[in-house]
């Protein structure tokens, strides 16, 4: 196949990529978002495949149906509540393909290239290399803690910044070491000295991190990715892996800035690691977590009985409905309160659940119309004049805490103000805390109502009391 048919094929894939983009920022355009993807995913596979540089089709066929096997399985055996480990993993998988397309192409002596050409190169193999070891250990370590096979509790080794930023000026130094020896085909020595360092730096950023923050780490390093996969384009002269780098690292940028807004962190000190560990915060679980007072609990029939009577209902859902699956029967309850001429809407947190969008897909799932589902900024306004607020499996963003507590390690996240409306329903099994660790004083407000057991069985039976 010849090169130019390659590259006008590229082309299309990068226009397909950014369709995908497009399409995944909304709800209603989302499911199209990703046959944009696929499209163009499957044409840079096939031209790819078929194009002039691949020489042996024994690797390539080996690699596609091993890789291929492993990906598919695990994608169909993996829960929802897994995903953002899953993710963390194949980010490590990019950063390890970044170094070793890195040390692949210092050790190439097939092409000679001179002067600024060569520098220039070289200063790519560099970059590739220090994001991708930085991505591929940052990666595994952000894998281990949201497995829970690493304690979540963030390392804070003392002048854990100067170690870091002796660290980055070694590998600059290891860098320069590399360039500057005025031979074309110059010691791997440096590299791999840098690889180990850069290696340890990813390491030691995402070890000084708390769990309740690994959201965001999680999509810092799908950036970091982005841009190794950029650098590794770079590196092979492939266009479309630039241009799917660039864009994976963009949009991966943006998403942790969206989520730090959401949760009240700094982007740039997620940038330099060690954020959420503030010293002056209370440790996840600690004397924030205490029990405060006494709760009221209430039945499912009594749970029926008010929302019958509501004109105006908000479901929050968060994490345990996920883990119920509650949205189901949810809906079904949905129906008949609209049915009855209830105002009915949905509250979505940009960090309920476990993952960007965890809501919006189980509600997608459970066929909730897109209109009734809004986001946080846009319904928040709207509790004072809310009846009743069913919060479904939700503790975290529903939490005041985040707002009048200054010793709460989730102070300054903006949240739900779910305690505004008439009466609050909080469907959770027992008094348990949320991922921060952290006791809800909403709980304890003379305006909410508990209703305690599985959030799946508690809307069902709501759901048989309403029939
Ligand atoms: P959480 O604060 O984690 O609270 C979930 C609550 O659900 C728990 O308190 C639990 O209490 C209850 N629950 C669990 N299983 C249940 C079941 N079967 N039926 C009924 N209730 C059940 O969830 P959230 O409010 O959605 O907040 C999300 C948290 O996760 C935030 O702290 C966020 O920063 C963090 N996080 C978010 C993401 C993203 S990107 N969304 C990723 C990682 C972490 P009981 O055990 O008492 O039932």
């Amino acid at each position: 196949m010849p090169e130019t048919l390659v590259t006008i094929a590229y082309l299309a894939a990068g226009i397909l990529f950014i369709f995908s983009l497009g399409g995944l920022s909304a709800q209603e355009s989302a499911r199209r978002g990703n046959v944009f993807g696929m499209a163009g995913m499957l044409i840079a596979v096939l031209f790819t495949a078929f194009g002039p540089r691949v020489e042996s089709y024994t690797v390539l066929t080996g690699a596609l149906v091993v890789g291929g096997a492993i990906g598919a399985l695990l994608a169909a055996r993996v829960e929802m509540t897994s995903m953002p480990q899953l993710v963390a993993i194949l980010h490590s998988f990019v950063g390890a393909a970044a170094v070793l397309v890195g040390l692949a192409t210092a050790l190439d002596h097939s092409q000679m290239l001179d002067g600024v050409e060569r520098t220039i190169h070289e200063v790519e193999i560099v970059v590739g290399i220090f994001v991708g070891a930085v991505t591929f250990t940052g990666s595994v370590i952000a894998y281990g803690k949201l497995q829970g096979t690493i304690r979540s509790k963030p390392m804070l080794l003392p002048g854990r910044h100067a170690i870091n930023l002796g660290a980055i000026l070694a590998c600059v130094y290891l860098g320069w070491m590399f360039i500057s020896v005025d031979d074309p085909f110059p010691s791997i020595g440096p590299l791999l000295a840098c690889t180990v360092i850069a290696s340890l730096i990813g390491i030691h950023l995402v070890m000084a991190i708390g769990g309740a923050d690994m959201p965001v780490v999680v999509s810092m390093l799908n950036s970091y990715s982005g841009w190794a996969a950029a650098a590794a384009g770079f590196m092979l002269k492939n266009d479309l892996l630039i241009i799917t780098g660039a864009l994976v690292g963009s949009s991966g940028a943006i998403l942790s800035y969206i989520m730090c807004h959401a949760m009240n962190r700094s982007f740039l000190s997620v940038i330099l690691g060690g954020f959420g560990a503030d010293e002056g915060a209370a440790p996840a679980g600690g004397a924030a977590a205490q029990p405060a007072g006494a709760v009221k609990s209430v039945s499912a029939d009594e749970t029926a009985e008010l929302l019958r009577d509501a004109k105006s209902v908000v479901v929050v859902p968060g994490y345990g409905m996920a883990v119920a699956q509650a949205q189901y029967p949810l809906f079904e309850v949905t129906k008949i309160l609209r049915d009855q001429g209830a105002n009915v809407r949905f509250a979505i947190h940009p960090v309920a659940g476990r993952l960007p969008g965890h809501m919006n897909v189980l509600l997608a799932e459970a066929k909730v119309p897109y209109d009734i589902v809004l986001e946080m900024e846009e319904i928040n306004d709207d509790f004072p004049e809310t009846a009743v607020v069913l919060v479904i499996g939700a503790n975290d963003i529903v939490n005041p805490g985040a707002l009048d507590d200054p010793s709460s390690p989730i102070y300054g996240m903006p949240i739900l103000e779910v305690w505004k409306a008439k009466t609050c329903i909080v469907m959770k099994r027992g008094m348990a805390s949320g991922y921060a660790g952290v006791d809800n004083p909403l709980f304890y407000k003379d305006n909410t109502r508990m209703l305690f057991g599985d959030a799946k069985k508690m809307i069902d039976a709501v759901l048989t009391a309403l029939k």
